[in-house]
């Protein structure tokens, strides 16, 4: 077991969040820094993914490691049998660290608790994903000057949507009013609204999307209907285009709002949204490189300074 492990944002101290957010400002001043020469990293996706396997490679290829794994679990032994704990220590034996994603919620912690090297949990199931929730705080740090304070709207599948799981247990360190826009059936888990309160996060509960209730906000986090979560296909098709933002409902949105989306979109933003200077998901995204050269070299023992150096 290597507890040097990134598998929840449930455990990271609001200065730990700060300091990852400084090591993400270094490496977007500079990306290419060779950190990790000689080392291997392996992803892991046993799910599909586009950005969040991509900008971990090509951090770790900034950064000078040499990248290993698959994008498709098909092509592994696990289609002739191999159990996740026999390719755990499998790869273990080959790379220095592991990012991995995984449709079982709690995989990336099993993974953590058997491995001899640090795993990076990339998404597991429909409970977290951490270095989204890096690369979303950076992205709300750039654009607002700050985290303290915020109105956060989390539109769209707030039940399977990690990404909103993650971020809502982050946020509870800065003060934040959360908005819960969802259909009923998408709603907010019970667990994050305990958290919620427990924590003494204000939040208010939405079942529609319009111009008025979004127009205090200073974060509108868009998310996909997670198809593949569904059990009941017929549910799916009943709330999958619930809410579609177009420009003509930003009209009475703050000048400071910025629209996130953790993509992909599917049918969540109008295509006319894209060259609102308030849209800021395309750029989210290429914030994930910074943020997770950052997560690489911090498991990896690499420190603020030995970046700054
Ligand atoms: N945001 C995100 O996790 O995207 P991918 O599924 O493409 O990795």
């Amino acid at each position: 077991m290597d507890n040097s492990s990134f598998v929840t944002i449930a455990h990271h101290t609001k200065e730990k969040i700060m300091y990852l957010l400084q090591m993400a400002e270094e490496f977007e001043k500079c990306p290419n820094r060779k950190l990790l020469d000689g080392r291997i990293v392996a992803t892991l996706f046993f799910e599909p993914s586009t950005r969040t396997r991509l900008s971990f490679e090509t951090a770790a290829n900034r950064l000078g490691a040499k990248v290993i794994g698959f994008a498709d679990p098909k092509v592994t032994s696990g289609t002739k049998g191999e159990t996740l704990k026999d390719t755990i220590m499998m790869v273990s034996n080959y790379a220095d660290i592991i990012v991995m994603r995984h449709y079982l919620e709690g995989a990336a912690r099993y993974a953590s608790e058997i491995a001899p090297v640090p795993i990076v949990n990339a998404g597991d199931g429909s409970n977290q994903h951490p270095s989204q929730t890096m690369l979303d705080l950076y992205s709300i740090y750039k654009t607002q000057g700050t985290l303290e304070n915020l109105n956060i709207f989390m539109v769209g599948d707030l039940k399977y949507g990690r990404t909103v799981h993650s971020l809502l247990m982050a946020m509870r360190h800065f003060n934040p009013t959360f908005h819960f826009i969802a259909p009923e059936s998408l709603a907010m888990p019970n667990e994050y609204k305990k958290f919620c309160q427990q924590n003494n996060l204000e939040f208010t509960e939405h079942t529609e999307l319009d111009k008025e209730v979004i127009s205090n906000a200073d974060i509108l986090y868009m998310t996909r209907v997670q198809k593949e979560r569904f059990t009941d296909l017929m549910e799916y098709e009943r709330v999958k285009d619930s809410f579609l933002l177009n420009n003509a409902m930003l009209e009475l949105t703050k000048p400071n709002m910025r629209i996130l989306h953790p993509l992909p979109r599917v049918n969540e933003i109008a295509y006319d949204v894209d060259d609102n200077p308030k849209a800021y998901y395309f750029q989210q995204a290429k914030n994930g490189l910074y943020a997770r050269e950052a997560i690489l070299c911090d498991v990896l023992g690499i420190t603020l300074d030995d970046i700054k150096r």
